[in-house]
């Protein structure tokens, strides 16, 4: 879910539904605000459906004015996607108004005593009861809402945002945050919350970042962070690297067709300060090198695209850095007992930084004793403040809910990080780390190419597929986990059945799929950089088309090899065998895109899906 807030001068509803449409990517199955007026008096507004049902509402029936406010964007948990269920919740005689992102784990408790108390509820929500609590709690405290805030927060389990306000408090919002994500934006004569940088990057740039267990009050003057105790803490002030622009849709019709379009930017922003006279040199891991030394293994943890990334990369950091590497889901990793210790370096990869999932998994990576290193898109998120050091991708701010530049930006950091870990351990030389180099710097001109080259005519492809039902891909190698990028990817926004495969794994069962007329993508390796497994591709290719496959493979430009063999080819420049995937991963985020389109799906914002996933 998304949450903002806001205490200034300005009207808060404009602010708040800024915030919220810049948000939405958290999650759009329903959306609300509530503002304090004018004359003290607390007004709310909620609807199920996008961000635009509650801004049509408010247009027909607007709701007082106010500089007091808080918004909501919602991905259900506890109870549909309906009004009711909508935040805000309100409760002390619709006085009081809370927000929440999470999931509170004892809310049946908390209700069933407030229940047997004589309270009433109206939703199903495990937020309403957080809400009513705070209403009790409230007159309990004699009408100190940060009082009756430290509370309930204290009594609730589970992971939350929380964010209120009262009407006797004008000028005042709360907020408390545990494993859920909460920023303060610092204005003049104004303050901000948010679920990231996002929600107030256009009015300020000055942010601060809440540690865990905290609790924040914003009036128009002021900031105050407290832990649970009331007792005051230092809170980290970072300047957000984000500009606004960058986090609009521009010209393009869909953030994703932005997002694509900055694949190359993504790469080059990623490398950017990282290298030194050919070399790589991270200036956020200087200090760092016992984080490193004397390391048995590498888990890479993460979720969903950003694992695929972590296979991509399981590839050159072994190659390099002479470490095994593990990529496990991140929601699988810790619930099996896994065997790490001082000596695991654990690896994170998230855009947001909040993926619950891959959250807990770094927490019981440091429960455990390991190390822990965040690759992470988005600055004071929570997952990189959990982890011992951090390297950043500089994708910029990613909104289509589908990763795409995302993804590019992660695979770079990743060969950073390899590259950088074989020096430190020594397993790679000066020279060879200065043509890995070059090679990535090489990409985002390659990634370029291929959409000025090969754009329009994959997307007018996919427009001829339109009707197809199933699609399959295949890759070896690092082609491998680009093939499950591509299924994903097709499943995420065109809501096609599609599978990857290990190409030689077809052979062990999945061929029994193919009939005559199926897609199948094919990632073909180099021929001059991979000739072994180019052969190998091929003969997999052959094996699919005597059955009646349709090929479309992805292959180098003047591949002639498997022209006999292709009903299409995709063209990619060259690129070294470990490289290819950065290419090879961008016809088929145009090509998935395209079909969405083609189906006149909602490309950044697919059904049933939210952009960061912050309950387990
Ligand atoms: C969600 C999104 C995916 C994304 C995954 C991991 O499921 O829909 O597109 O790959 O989360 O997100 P993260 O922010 O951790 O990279």
């Amino acid at each position: 879910c998304g949450i903002v807030g806001y205490v200034g001068p300005r009207d808060s509803q404009a602010i708040l539904l800024a915030g919220l449409s810049r948000l939405e990517y958290r999650g759009y199955d329903s959306a609300g605000i509530a503002v304090i007026d004018g004359d003290g008096d607390l007004g709310m507004r909620k609807r199920a459906g996008k961000l635009k049902m509650l801004r049509d509402d408010l247009e027909a029936h607007p709701l007082p004015d106010g500089t007091t406010g808080i918004g909501h964007t919602r991905w259900a948990t506890h109870g549909g996607p309906t009004d009711t269920n909508a935040h805000p919740h309100l409760a002390d005689d619709d006085k009081l108004a809370v927000i929440h992102n999470g999931i509170i784990e004892n809310f049946a408790e908390i209700k069933a005593d407030l229940l047997s108390e004589g309270y009433t509820f109206r939703s199903e929500t495990d937020t309403e009861a957080a809400a009513v609590l705070l209403g009790r709690e409230y007159r309990a405290a004699g009408g100190d809402l940060e009082a009756a805030f430290r509370a309930v927060v204290s009594r609730l389990e589970g992971a939350f945002t929380l964010l209120a306000m009262h009407e006797d408090h004008p000028g005042l919002v709360v907020g408390a945050r545990r494993n859920s994500p909460l920023v303060i934006g610092l204005g003049e004569g104004e303050n901000f919350l948010g679920s990231d940088v996002a929600a107030f990057v256009e009015h300020t740039r000055n942010a601060l970042a809440i540690g865990q267990d905290q609790i924040v009050s914003i009036t128009p003057s002021g900031v105050t962070v407290t832990d649970f105790f009331g007792d005051e803490v230092e809170v980290e002030p970072f300047e957000v690297l984000w500009d606004a622009a960058a986090a609009d849709k521009g010209g393009w019709s869909s953030f994703m067709a932005k997002e694509i379009s900055e694949e190359p930017e993504a790469v080059a922003n990623t490398i950017l300060g990282r290298t030194r006279d050919g070399q790589v040199v991270i200036p956020e891991l200087d200090g760092l090198d016992d984080l490193f030394a004397g390391i048995q293994r590498v888990i890479i943890v993460a979720c969903g695209t950003a694992a695929y990334a972590g296979m991509v990369g399981k590839y050159a950091i072994e190659q390099w850095a002479r470490v095994p590497v593990d990529v496990e889901l991140a929601h699988e990793f810790r619930y099996r007992d896994p065997v790490i210790g001082a000596d695991t370096l654990v690896v994170s990869i998230s855009q947001s930084g909040e993926t619950m999932d891959t959250l807990m998994a770094v927490k019981y990576a440091r429960e455990r004793g390991a190390r822990t290193l965040s690759i992470c898109n988005t600055q004071g998120a929570t997952i990189p403040r959990e982890s011992d050091a951090i390297v950043y991708t500089h994708a910029g701010p990613e909104v289509a809910v589908a990763s795409t530049k995302a993804f590019v930006a992660q695979i770079t950091a990743l060969y950073l990080l390899g590259l950088h870990v074989g020096r430190v351990r020594g397993t790679v030389g000066a020279t060879e780390a200065a043509q890995h180099v070059l090679e990535l710097e090489s990409i985002p001109d390659k990634i370029r190419r291929i959409l000025s080259n090969e754009q329009e005519r994959i997307e007018q492809f996919a427009h001829w597929m339109a009707d197809t039902r199933s699609v399959l891909f295949l890759g070896r190698h690092v082609g491998y986990p680009i093939a499950l990028e591509g299924a994903l990817k097709l499943k995420e926004l065109a809501y096609i059945h599609a599978e990857g495969f290990a190409a030689g794994e077809l052979k062990h069962g999945p061929i029994a799929l193919i009939e005559p007329g199926q897609p199948v993508f094919v990632i073909v390796p180099s021929p001059r950089e991979s000739a072994e497994l180019q052969k190998k591709v091929v003969s997999n290719i052959e094996e699919i088309r005597a059955r009646g496959a349709r090929v479309i493979a992805i292959a180098e430009e003047g591949d002639a090899a498997v022209l006999p063999y292709a009903d299409e080819v995709l063209h990619i420049p060259l690129a070294g065998p470990l490289f290819e995937p950065l290419l090879a991963v961008v016809p088929l985020h145009i090509f998935a895109m395209g079909l969405s389109m083609a189906k006149g799906l909602d490309v950044d914002q697919p059904r049933n899906l939210a952009k960061s996933v912050t309950v387990e």
